[in-house]
């Protein structure tokens, strides 16, 4: 029999609720939040910064993190792993330090119409700072970007190549080997957001052979305010720093600084030391469980929600029929209900969804779609948490039969 992993979880345990919102953040394991409160009765001081033996006890927890960090996603180096606050801030180092100072006028940078905000407006910001365009890979009939799409925007004019491995809206898994094989081809650099992706599969930086690859901490099991970003070593050795400050530099003089080597450079200020503990133990506590195990269970509960759901004539599901290119988030509508209306309902039953354009507007709109409900899984989830999504649904049905009804009859 599987086991059910709610029990490492003490929110699930302490509240009567059906968490499906993994795909905003995950819930925390006991695993992790014991590892911090550890830390912070045994080791805290500011690493790097001091001779006493607690400080450098400090640095070398988190310099094996580090080190754990490039073993698990097969990065040749631990330099290449640097700590920022969330993907978000990996993607606008990536745009300023190396977009802002390689893209010439004229030059494309091309990114899917399903990047999240934090991949997508960080590029517009510097396309248009130096004349270049944004240019967008377009999804076909079936939520998916095609390869033809691929072979037809990247050109010998790309440079820079955005990509999400995994939709945070529709869940669609990108064949993202093929965009770098193509960007590669034109002589172009592919940066990776691997959000959606790490907290369900295996991601291995030297066979995608991305030039950069992001992730946040807290949607993979690890606390909220820490994320890594992975760089080719050549690439980030000829960056300049994207913030500047304490620990990131080697002589400071009253008007010149050099820098100091990877991974400092890009580490300015006291790091969330917390945070990189957290992402450690998280990162145990996953391999513990392993990806085969994660997937089987993801995908037996992810299968069964979207059996149940498909019976609903009253829903429109935005999935793609492609069931391998599928991960474990599930957008739909309820035909004439605003999603915020649906998920208010469905939290008065406690299962907790998100609602809106989900940091996704331009995707929503080339869909013709304002807002979608959105359920996210994870390994945690059961399927009895889809029973209680489906009646919980049922019940939006009761409440707005009327407006439901017209609509069904208007198809
Ligand atoms: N990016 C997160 C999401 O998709 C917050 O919900």
């Amino acid at each position: 029999m599987k086991k059910n992993y709610k029990k490492d979880f003490p929110l699930l345990q302490n509240l009567d609720i059906v968490y499906l919102d993994s795909g905003a953040t995950s819930q925390k394991p006991i695993q992790v939040i014991e590892e911090i409160e550890k830390f912070y009765e045994h080791n805290n001081a500011n690493p790097h910064r001091s001779a006493y033996t607690l400080s450098q006890e400090t640095t070398e927890v988190y310099e094996n993190t580090r080190r754990k960090i490039a073993k698990f996603i097969n990065s040749k180096t631990s330099e290449q792993i640097i700590f920022s606050k969330n993907a978000t801030e990996s993607l606008n180092l990536i745009a300023y330090s190396y977009g802002f100072e390689n893209l010439l006028k004229g030059d494309e940078v091309v990114i899917s119409i399903m990047e999240h905000h934090s991949n997508l407006v960080p590029w517009q910001k510097i396309t248009n700072s130096k004349s270049a365009s944004l240019k967008y890979l377009y999804l076909n009939n079936n939520y998916e970007i095609d390869d033809e799409e691929i072979e037809n925007k990247i050109t010998d004019k790309t440079k820079i190549v955005g990509i999400t491995y995994v939709s945070n809206v529709l869940g669609t898994i990108n064949n993202v080997k093929k965009v770098i094989q193509v960007a590669h081809k034109h002589g172009a650099i592919v940066v990776v957001d691997a959000s959606q992706a790490i907290p369900h599969m295996r991601i291995d930086v030297q066979d995608l052979n991305c030039d950069f690859l992001v992730f946040s901490g807290h949607k993979m099991y690890a606390p909220l305010g820490i994320g890594v970003l992975y760089g080719k070593k050549d690439l980030l050795e000829n960056m300049n720093p994207f913030l500047m400050g304490g620990d990131m530099i080697e002589y400071v003089y009253e008007q010149e600084t050099s820098f100091a080597p990877l991974p400092n450079k890009f580490e300015a200020g006291t790091q969330n030391v917390e945070g990189v503990i957290g992402l450690g133990a998280a990162i145990d506590y996953i391999e513990e469980i392993g990806y085969d195990n994660i997937f089987d269970i993801e995908n037996e509960v992810v299968s069964y929600a979207k059996e149940r759901l498909s019976k609903l004539n009253f829903l429109n599901l935005y999935i793609t029929s492609n069931e391998f290119n599928h991960s474990s988030v599930i957008s739909f509508n309820v035909k004439g209900v605003h999603p915020h209306d649906v998920a208010s309902i469905l939290d008065s039953v406690g299962v907790c969804i998100r609602s809106g354009n989900h940091c996704a507007q331009p995707l929503l709109r080339f869909l013709g779609l304002e807002a979608t409900c959105r359920a996210s899984f994870s390994f945690y989830n059961t399927k009895q948490d889809v029973d209680k999504l489906v009646s919980g649904l049922e019940k939006v049905y009761k409440i707005f039969s009327k407006y439901i009804e017209n609509k069904l009859e208007g198809q």
